[in-house]
């Protein structure tokens, strides 16, 4: 599998980054205890990088590794269910709680996400996206920010990749044969 083409240029990310940045400021604004941004790993890590250095409110940066995709020989097929790695270490109850995810498909990732951290008794559960393809949801989920929607196609860099490969190009590509 080689790169086909680019769908987001770096400069693209870069500006639609800060303005996503800009709203959560402006919606989190006044807040007492610090949000804790939950990174799903490993993906969004350079999303997460980004997104954080353009926040000015207060908040906490913290990550989470989950799989359902298996990277054998199907690396582009949802394996149908969803498995915490790693869970996060800060403590998440009575707290303010933006799940930070790089792309979404089936929605079955987040969807599970969400319920596992409203069951936390948290004080609210947002979500961020960089990525949504424009495809029939099976999971219908909320998004709360939204990046870009891209057609229903592989995509590779910017944290994404493909059985570990691609990730971090700094623009989000399509693969090809
Ligand atoms: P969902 O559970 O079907 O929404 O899939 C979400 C997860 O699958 C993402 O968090 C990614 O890890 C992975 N994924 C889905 N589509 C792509 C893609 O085009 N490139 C890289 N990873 C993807
Ligand atoms: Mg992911």
């Amino acid at each position: 599998m080689k790169i086909k083409k680019t769908l987001i240029e770096t400069q693209q990310i870069e500006n639609r980054v800060k303005e996503l940045a800009a709203q959560i400021n402006r919606d989190y604004a006044g807040i007492t205890e610090p949000l804790v941004l939950v990174g799903v790993l490993k993906g969004s890590f350079i999303f997460m990088a980004d997104l954080c250095r353009y926040l000015t409110i207060p908040h906490v940066v913290d990550f989470m590794a989950v799989s359902s995709y298996s990277h054998s020989s199907n690396a582009t097929k949802a394996s149908g269910n969803v498995r915490i790695i790693m869970d996060c270490r800060e403590n998440q109850q009575d707290r303010d709680v933006l799940i930070v995810e790089d792309i979404l498909d089936s929605g079955h990732t987040l969807d599970y996400l969400i319920k596992n951290f409203k069951s936390r008794y948290t004080k609210s559960v947002r979500t961020i996206v960089l990525v949504k393809k424009k495809t029939r949801m099976s999971y219908p989920v909320e998004i709360d920010y939204l990046g870009f929607e891209i057609p229903d196609v592989w995509v590779v860099g910017y944290g994404l990749d493909y059985a570990e490969k691609y990730r971090t190009l700094p623009y989000i590509a399509e693969l090809g044969e």
